[in-house]
């Protein structure tokens, strides 16, 4: 008897029925999809996911690491502080970056996922306003979206985001009662398009969010992943530059994509309030992050594991953006499509000719046995006119991204063949 059948009965209701609010609006991500289909089709390219190279992976020194935590059991393997462990180490981690960050602003949290969702849960309400870039990275997306949030994007140019636009959508918004919460940017080598913004920009958008009274929030999981070796400040940096510990600025940091992304270790600086805030709802969601993995990340940070680890995961990721690029030219010669090229990250962001559909293209180039992650997802569902008013937009679904730092390096040109050759088919 099924819980729809039981509850016609007169039964208790079906448990889709008692969802609340959040689990109701939450929607399956296409990324997850595609990953799922990749790991069942054998022989596929996978261009779709967003891991750092696993030879690059620093197995010796996270094995040391975690021997060297260890020693402490009380820490390592015993609930800890929902505050966290290593709030010293990540502010010399900042200080690099050239901020100065105190203690009780500074929390540890379960990969950079979890900083922005307690960021998204302490602040965000039915109907409230969260301004990102037009695209962007789409599982923040969604968990604004399942908080209720009106999700508004700003385009990009090879700038960054177009802080003129969104100057003008502030004032729009603020005359129709209704100011953004936060303004959601990844500014290094953004997933998904590569852009990274430039420092007049970076300038722009502090000046303009601190006009408008808005808080910002910086994803940055790529910092230091920029194969020129010259990462720009941070926006928290130049906000913190200005404003001080007052500055109306947050920003999420990740080991994910320069140690590994298995270890779930990220962080949240912000205004101390916020931390308090994020704290409490912390102790609901996982009590702490694990003090073994806290204390690992501690000791690599220490004893100079991801300063080189960042250098040699650009290197490694560099190459293989290199042979994607030689790949793209030749395979693609002649054939309407444009791309972006990246200063870092893992993501080369391309371009078909309008009124074709990446979705459409990915069941064809499966088939030729490549996978990516098609545009559509990265689309919020409405988008800052020039003008600075908001309009409902359909996303570029003549769009997707490719991942170029997972693949062994001699896979890239068969993928980007079959992802040419899917393409032929359909021109
Ligand atoms: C912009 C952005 N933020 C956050 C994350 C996730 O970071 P973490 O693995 O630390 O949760 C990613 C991963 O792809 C990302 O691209």
């Amino acid at each position: 008897v099924s819980d729809r059948q039981r509850a016609a009965a007169g039964g208790p209701p079906a448990l889709a029925e008692i969802f609340a609010g959040p689990a109701a609006r939450a929607t399956p991500s296409p990324i997850a999809r595609t990953l799922e289909l990749v790991e069942r089709t054998p022989g596929m390219v996978s261009l779709a996911c967003g891991n750092p190279a696993s030879e690059a992976l620093p197995v010796t020194e996270i094995a040391a690491a975690c021997a060297a935590a260890l020693a402490d059991p009380e820490r390592a393997l015993q609930y800890t502080s929902p505050r966290g462990l290593i709030q010293e180490a990540l502010a010399a981690h900042l200080l690099r970056d050239g901020v100065r960050a105190r203690a009780d602003e500074l929390l540890p949290t379960t990969g950079a996922i979890q900083a922005l969702a307690l960021l998204a849960h302490a602040l965000l309400r039915e109907g409230d306003v969260v301004v990102t870039e037009w695209p962007t990275y789409p599982v923040n997306l969604a968990s604004f979206r399942t908080h209720g949030a009106r999700t508004i994007g700003v385009p990009m140019d090879e700038e960054g985001m177009r802080v003129d636009l969104l100057d003008r959508l502030l004032s729009t918004l603020a005359h129709d009662g209704q100011p953004p919460k936060l303004i959601y940017t990844i500014p290094d080598a953004q997933n998904p398009t590569g852009i990274t913004m430039s420092r007049a920009r970076r300038e722009a958008l502090v000046e303009t969010a601190a006009r408008h009274g808005v808080l910002v929030v910086e994803d940055a999981p790529y910092r230091r992943l920029d194969f020129q070796g010259e990462p720009l400040p941070p926006v928290a940096a130049l906000a913190r530059e200005e404003a001080g510990s007052e500055a109306r600025v947050a920003l999420v940091g990740s080991f994910a994509k320069t140690v590994a992304p298995g270890l779930r270790v990220g962080y949240l600086l912000a205004p101390s309030a916020l931390i308090d805030a994020a704290v409490l709802l912390k102790q609901g969601e996982d009590f702490c992050t694990s003090g073994l993995l806290q204390l690992a990340i501690a000791s690599l940070i220490q004893d100079g594991t991801v300063a080189r680890q960042e250098t040699r995961f650009a290197a490694v990721h560099a190459a293989k953006l290199g042979a994607m690029q030689a790949a793209l030219e030749t395979e693609m010669a002649g054939l309407p499509v444009r791309w972006i090229r990246p200063r870092g990250g893992l993501f080369l962001w391309l371009t078909l000719p309008e009124g074709m559909d990446s979705e459409k293209l990915l069941e064809r180039a499966i088939a030729h046995r490549v996978a990516f992650i098609p545009g559509r997802a990265f689309y919020p569902p409405e988008k800052a006119g020039p003008d600075g008013v908001p309009a409902r937009t359909p996303p570029a679904v003549h769009t997707l991204r490719l991942n170029f730092s997972y693949p062994p390096l001699a896979d890239i040109p068969r993928g980007i063949a079959a992802l040419a050759s899917a393409l032929r088919e359909m021109l």
